[in-house]
């Protein structure tokens, strides 16, 4: 059955109408991509081949679209017209993520409906307090460097942060690795979207047949991953054992899982471990990284850093930090800054999908089994979209400074329809207690030449390494 949406056209094309870059004999496309810079390579052949394109590799071809309107209605037509990639599933499934990200169908709704009610406003101000914990161990850590005055490297601590977040607020744990010295679960963590990135890239999945040494520095660092993730299971049964009422009214998304590991025959073992690592992956790299990007910009904009600090003089008043949970509904400049960041540096530039059935968008046949590859940069910087599209400007985002052209539908960093991300909310939170926070109490210098920070995708799009300089403001 083909499902007709959107404006009727007679003339559909399908995937060997589009155009596409040339490719060769046997390997099509294959030995062009350059897979830490693939998502520019994507944006550039959009320009050159149309918004949407063909991607030839080899004995198969995939679908890339960066069309807003298009993007917009394969997100909404989920979860049963589109699904994420499946071999993007088997490749997370080998890694241990068997969890809310990857899941579809029925064992979707069950995971969807335990995480996302962990991580919502509720919760968020139930361990409002514990949170405060951790912004005050970063302002500790950040006052010392201002005080030395020496280098430093900022992602490293935006990572700690948001993985002491994530722990706190999810799992009811203060894992504090914010002030841990020596290596902590981040050396771990840093392994795996990088190889599950290279692994979506192999036309071929080798590591099925033939394990090379980063392939099993991978399997290490996910056991030592689990090894933590037991811990955090044993944890959260003691606490429900020791009081019982948790079964009925769990306090976080932990206990809610190892709850629905009781009471549901198709939550086991592999689910609860699987979506408590999908939840460190996720709540980690995408929050720390779009604060980093955030400080990249910044610090070539000193009109935005202005701005933060005026709004964190006003709103946060005589404190260091964001005291209260509701403060952050004020912090309306560092919210747009977010925005408009999030629109010049979406983490997750990329996401891979596969058509469920036939399925016709505008003047596009998509069929059954196809591969698209949805790529939302392309759009987000465009004149048609929005006005001055390469000018970075946060007030565009406010309703009273909008700019004449301002398609949200061109910039939706969270994703969109029923799978948007659940940790949005938590996400925007963390960003503007760090941003507040640094803006109100330090000066920030860019210490490496921002022309030598890249852009590096490993499934997350992040900054290749940089240091800053902090002061402390007068
Ligand atoms: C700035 C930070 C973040 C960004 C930019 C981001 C972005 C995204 C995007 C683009 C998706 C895919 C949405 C879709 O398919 O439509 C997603 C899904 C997801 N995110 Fe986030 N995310 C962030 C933070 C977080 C945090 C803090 C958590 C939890 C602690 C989280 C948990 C998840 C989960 C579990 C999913 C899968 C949802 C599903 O498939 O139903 N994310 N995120």
């Amino acid at each position: 059955m083909v499902i007709a949406t959107g404006r009727i056209n007679l003339k559909l094309k399908t995937l060997k109408d589009l155009k596409g870059p040339k490719g060769y004999p046997f390997v099509g496309n294959i030995p062009r991509l350059d897979v830490p810079n693939i998502h520019r390579q994507f944006e550039d052949w959009s320009d050159e081949f149309g918004d949407v394109f063909r991607l030839n590799l080899g004995f198969t071809s995939q679908t890339v679209v960066t069309r807003p309107s298009i993007i917009q209605h394969i997100y909404r037509d989920r979860p049963d017209g589109f699904i994420r990639a499946k071999k993007m599933d088997s490749i997370l499934r080998d890694g241990g993520v068997h969890g809310l990200f990857n899941a579809e169908g029925e064992e979707w709704e069950l995971h969807r409906k335990i995480l996302a009610k962990g991580l919502d406003v509720k919760h968020q101000k139930q361990f409002y307090p514990a949170m405060l914990k951790v912004i005050e161990r970063l302002y500790n850590k950040w006052s010392k460097d201002a005080e030395t005055g020496e280098p430093f490297d900022i992602q490293r601590d935006l990572l700690r942060f948001t993985v002491d977040v994530t722990a706190s607020l999810a799992f009811g744990i203060d894992m504090n690795t914010l002030e841990q010295t020596g290596g902590a679960i981040q050396d771990h963590m840093d392994k795996v979207f990088p190889m599950i990135f290279k692994r979506i890239n192999q036309p071929i999945l080798l590591y099925k047949y033939f394990k090379t040494r980063d392939d099993k520095d991978f399997d290490a660092a996910v056991a030592e991953m689990n090894k933590l993730i037991d811990v955090f299971i044993q944890s959260g049964k003691d606490k429900i054992k020791a009081n019982p009422a948790l079964k009925a009214n769990p306090s976080n998304v932990l206990e809610a899982i190892l709850n629905a590991a009781e009471e549901e025959g198709d939550f086991g073992t592999k689910e609860v471990r699987g979506n408590l690592l999908t939840l460190l992956l996720a709540g980690e790299d995408t929050t720390a990284h779009t604060l980093s990007w955030m400080i990249f910009l910044l610090t070539q904009h000193s009109d935005a850093q202005e701005g933060l600090r005026t709004e964190a003089d006003e709103i946060l008043g005589a404190h260091s930090w964001m005291t209260a949970y509701d403060l952050q509904g004020k912090l309306r400049y560092t919210d747009a800054t977010a925005m408009e960041s999030m629109r010049f540096k979406p983490v997750a530039p990329g996401m891979l999908f596969q058509a469920t059935r036939d399925v016709v968008i505008e003047e596009f046949k998509f069929v059954e089994g196809q591969k698209v590859i949805i790529q939302t940069r392309a759009g987000a910087m465009k004149e048609e979209n929005f006005t001055e599209a390469e000018s970075f400007n946060p007030k565009r985002w406010l309703k009273e400074s909008r700019c004449p052209i301002h398609n949200t539908d061109a910039s939706s960093p969270f994703g969109g329809g029923a799978r948007f991300c659940p940790g949005r909310n938590l996400a925007m939170l963390e960003i503007k207690m760090v941003i507040s926070m640094l803006f109100k109490n330090f000066n920030i210098e860019m210490v490496t030449d921002h022309s030598d920070i890249r852009e590096v995708l490993a499934f997350t799009m992040m900054a290749s390494d940089y240091k800053v300089r902090l002061s402390k403001r007068t």
